[in-house]
């Protein structure tokens, strides 16, 4: 959703500025509807706020076109819109009636009518349809009443309070001229960090707003304000009582890690990641006997023990890599695993116990649908596992414990090292499971742990052998109105993500369907001509399954269908109805997603770039969806 950024320094000089269009440069992946900055200093009357609809980039020629005033302090959004259609006047930084006060907002503001029509009726006027707006305005009135009271600014004092008024999810960044040396912050269900500098003092929605400054930082709970001036950090609950044990933690990448670095776009780079991403979460978690260990997860082995059942909630493309978890630590552990996405799942009354384990998957730790779902659960009495990619976001925050994926900044929208670094992330979780239950010899693990090991080279191998051909796939078929995905087993959920991205940046109609489904009705949608893609699994040891899903290919080729097939290299039985084949080097079938996904990664990105899209900032998405 919106990015955030805020940045309070020692002395008066371009710094604040540069900060907040550095930081909502990184952050721009959160939301690309609009952009604004806010800035203040000691001589100001009111806040100078500068803010354009559409890319960033229109923000800071207009910045170059007519500069802004020096500051100390400045706060910067990136918006998704969600209230009030993209526009100059809707973009954020929005300020008070008197312009002394500006503020920034990320999340949806649900009183906002009501506090709307009780501020119109004391005579506020509006001039934007957002609950920024709103919040702006109020902040305004509390801000002057809090002098009437105390005979003094306070700024925080007046952001607590409004905050205590607010209902829905929110992130809120102030400045005001009155007191240009702070910068307050206040987050309800909606994400905030603090970045600590030496002499300057960062927030930001993520680490990623202020990576390329400090390493240090720090998060903030739910319900908590925050007010950061040159060299002091104050936490507090809404009420006022400080909070002292705010987790500080150093942030594990480089701000280069977040540039694209020659490549043309984040996505092109972020998959030719996969192989690191699958290689740095396998790092450091295996002891010199080569046993799973998970010190880090902080649940008992004897909890681990007693699970019985493990629910998988996560949406969209994490959902995916929860669907691979349901076949391989069923079939590893022979304990039920349920996959529900995120947002269903607190709507139908799950059935929850002590010995449940639910495991929240998120890239950002963010996602709102996911974490309702984990607060759900937790509510019920289940323990909650986050496997996630991002420090100090609020979903491992809130889960009794966490696995971190080790993939490095996910910029581009549309997830894809974070895709195979989950599904990573899912097979050390199953086979420690059972490892700890006893479900397997360890000599069986340890097979499986050293195949695992060699997966990383085998998606370097498909990078470096199947991108021509993916070219040439993707070029022939740039026009096509729609696809079809087909698989089976593993291969299901391969299907579905390869659907789903080739929808998100190429805006092509696909769908993804188990490849038993169509003779159930799918197939009618096969024309001459149709493109459809298939996951073949290998026929080693899997025989039944590998037969039928080559008759499924026979089936959609008899009715004319243009077949782009993957399967194991030398299998024999796809030339003569593959149209084309993006072949795999052998490896055990339920670690195969790990290398049959990015083929299909590589093809939507082809055929987007081949249409001209942006491939990283597809239409209407963002990153990280912080509203439900
Ligand atoms: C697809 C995509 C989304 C996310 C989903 C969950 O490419 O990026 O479907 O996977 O919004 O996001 P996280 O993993 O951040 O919870």
């Amino acid at each position: 959703m919106c990015g955030i950024v805020g940045y309070i320094g020692e002395s008066t000089c371009g710094k604040p500025l540069e900060v907040c269009l550095q930081g909502l440069q990184r952050l721009e992946y959160r939301g690309y509807d609009s952009a604004g900055v806010a800035l203040v200093n000691n001589q100001m009357t009111q806040v100078a706020v500068r803010k354009k609809a559409g890319r960033l980039s229109n923000l800071i020629d207009d910045i170059q076109r007519e500069s802004l005033p020096e500051a100390i302090g400045a706060i910067g959004h990136t918006r998704w819109a969600t209230n009030g259609a993209p526009s100059d006047v809707n973009a954020h930084p929005h300020t008070s009636s008197d312009g002394q006060i500006a503020i920034i907002h990320n999340g949806i503001i649900e009183n906002a009518n009501t506090l709307k029509i009780a501020l119109q009726s004391e005579g506020y006027v509006f001039s934007s349809g957002t609950d920024t707006e709103v919040a702006a305005k109020l902040l305004g009135k509390i801000a002057q009443l809090v002098i009437e009271e105390t005979g003094k600014p306070d700024l925080f004092e007046a952001l607590r309070r409004m905050a205590r008024m607010l209902t829905g999810a929110f992130t809120i960044l102030a400045v005001d001229v009155r007191q240009p040396n702070i910068v307050v912050g206040a987050r309800h269900d909606s994400p905030l960090v603090v970045g600590l500098g030496q002499g300057e003092n960062f927030l930001g929605s993520d680490v990623a707003a202020f990576v390329a400054y400090t390493k240090e930082a720090m998060e903030l709970g739910q319900d908590e304000a925050v007010c950061i001036d040159a060299h002091n950090v104050t936490v507090t609950d809404f009420y006022g009582n400080e909070v002292h044990d705010s987790h500080r933690f150093i942030i594990d990448w480089d701000a280069t890690a977040a540039e694209k670095g020659g490549w043309d776009s984040f996505m092109n780079k972020e998959i030719h990641e996969d192989p690191a991403a699958v290689r740095e979460t396998l790092l450091g978690r295996f002891n010199t006997k080569g046993d799973i260990v998970l010190d880090e997860v902080h649940i008992d082995e004897e909890d681990f023990r007693s699970i019985d059942k493990i629910i998988v909630v996560a949406c969209g493309t994490a959902s995916y890599a929860g669907l691979v978890a349901k076949y391989a630590i069923e079939h590893w552990v022979r304990i039920p695993v349920e996959i529900e996405l995120a947002h269903e799942f607190r709507y139908r009354d799950p059935i929850l116990t002590s010995r449940t384990l639910v495991v929240a998957i998120s890239q950002s730790g963010e996602t709102m649908d996911t974490l309702m779902a984990l607060r759900h659960a937790r509510e019920q009495g289940s323990k909650v596992l986050a496997i996630c990619n991002t420090q100090g976001s609020t979903i491992p925050r809130e889960s009794d414990a966490v696995l971190y994926t080790h993939a490095g900044p996910e910029i581009a929208v549309a997830s894809t090292k974070a895709f195979v670094a989950q599904i990573t992330a899912t097979y050390l979780i199953g086979l420690y499971l059972a490892q700890v239950k006893g479900t397997m010899f360890r000599d069986e693990i340890h097979q499986i742990i050293e195949q695992l090991n060699a997966m990383p080279d085998k998606i370097q191998h498909v990078l470096d052998t199947q991108s021509e051909v993916v070219l040439e796939a993707a070029k022939a078929m740039k026009d096509a109105h729609s696809f079809l995905f087909l698989g089976r087993h593993v291969g299901y959920p391969v299907a579905l993500e390869g659907a789903l991205k080739l929808k998100e940046i190429a805006y092509t109609f696909t769908e993804g369907f188990a490849a038993g489904e169509l003779k159930h009705g799918p197939i009618a949608l096969v024309d001459a001509g149709e493109p459809v893609v298939i996951i073949v699994p290998s026929a080693r040891g899997r025989n039944t399954l590998h037969n039928k899903v080559i008759s499924a290919i026979e089936e959609v080729k008899a009715r004319g269908a243009y077949t782009i097939v993957i399967a194991e290299e030398n299998d024999p039985d796809v030339n003569k109805y593959a149209d084309v084949i993006f072949w795999r080097p052998s490896c055990p079938t339920l670690l195969s997603p790990l290398v049959d996904v990015v083929p299909l990664q590589l093809f939507a990105m082809d055929i987007a770039t081949l249409k001209g899209f942006d491939i990283d900032k597809p239409r209407n998405l963002a990153k990280s969806v912080t509203v439900e």
